[in-house]
């Protein structure tokens, strides 16, 4: 498999004031990448730049924000070559009660936000003939799980929409990446109940998204374990997922 060098590439990562998107800020710089970073929390953003990226606040949810931004970073960099979509919410739905706000604020972040993003960059890898697309959905998107209804419904979206765009912009040299974590020691997950099994922290998570860039794979999975129990649940005949599911279900309710 060919190397990509990141050394000297020009990357915006947005949702990067904390978790994933910092620590891979961190990891791509250490690469010799140029670094641009974007999210909500001003001051987070300094924190992670430490003087050494070009930080650019926006609200994900806010088009004009995010193509004003898009444009800030162009003209810092002098151009982008890689995006990588980190930002994201995660709620605990109880379907039970059904939480209309709560699923239309998943959607409005996690699928429309990055809807926002590619309307923001992909014209122009498209008439520059290159560019990246790196997306960070999950592996909670290859099946439904109770409570996830809203979450998950999101990164299965992502998933099938990195997919779709793998395939219409291939042959304009714009390559489109999808990565799928398991659970990632971050703000999202601090305060989940569950048990998160094959944990690992966001610097590993890091340098796996940076490994997978690197040698030019189409999507990155990790940790590995996770990455077989979820491709084996992904197989699996939906009586069977639907018996394993009900009984997450049902110890969340006991
Ligand atoms: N942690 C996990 O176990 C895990 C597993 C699989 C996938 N993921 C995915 O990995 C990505 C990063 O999550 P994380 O775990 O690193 O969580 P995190 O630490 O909570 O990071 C989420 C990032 O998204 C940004 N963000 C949220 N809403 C935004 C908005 N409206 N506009 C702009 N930025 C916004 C946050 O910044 P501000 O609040 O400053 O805006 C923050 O930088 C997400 O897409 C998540 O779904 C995480």
């Amino acid at each position: 498999m060919s190397t990509v060098t990141l050394r000297d590439r020009r990357c915006w990562i947005v949702g990067a004031s904390s978790g994933i998107g910092a620590a891979l800020a961190t990891e791509l710089r250490a690469r010799g990448a140029h670094v641009a970073i974007s999210a909500r929390r001003a001051d987070r953003l300094e924190g992670v730049s430490r003087g050494d990226m070009v930080t650019v606040p926006c609200d994900v949810t806010d088009p004009a924000a995010v193509a004003t931004a898009a444009a800030s970073v162009e003209a810092q960099l002098g151009g982008i070559d890689l995006v990588v979509w980190s930002a994201g919410m995660w709620g605990q739905l109880d379907a039970l009660q059904w939480d209309r706000e709560s699923f239309a604020e998943h959607v409005e972040v996690n699928l429309l936000g990055l809807n926002n993003v590619l309307a923001a960059v992909v014209p122009q890898m498209v008439a520059r003939g290159a560019g990246q697309i790196v997306g960070i959905a999950s592996v909670a998107g290859y099946r439904g799980l109770p409570g996830a209804e809203a979450y998950g419904a999101t990164k299965a979206a992502q998933l099938v929409l990195l997919e779709s765009l793998r395939a219409s912009l291939a042959k304009r040299n714009v390559a489109v990446t999808t990565v799928a974590p398991g659970f990632v020691r971050t703000e999202m997950t601090e305060s989940n109940s569950f048990p998160m099994p094959f944990i690992i922290d966001p610097d590993e998570a890091a340098r796996a998204i940076a490994d997978g860039l690197e040698k030019g794979r189409h999507e990155i999975v990790f940790p590995l374990p996770m990455a077989v129990l979820m491709k084996v649940a992904r197989l699996l005949p939906q009586r069977a997922w639907d018996a394993i599911a009900a009984r997450f279900a049902a110890g969340r309710r006991r």
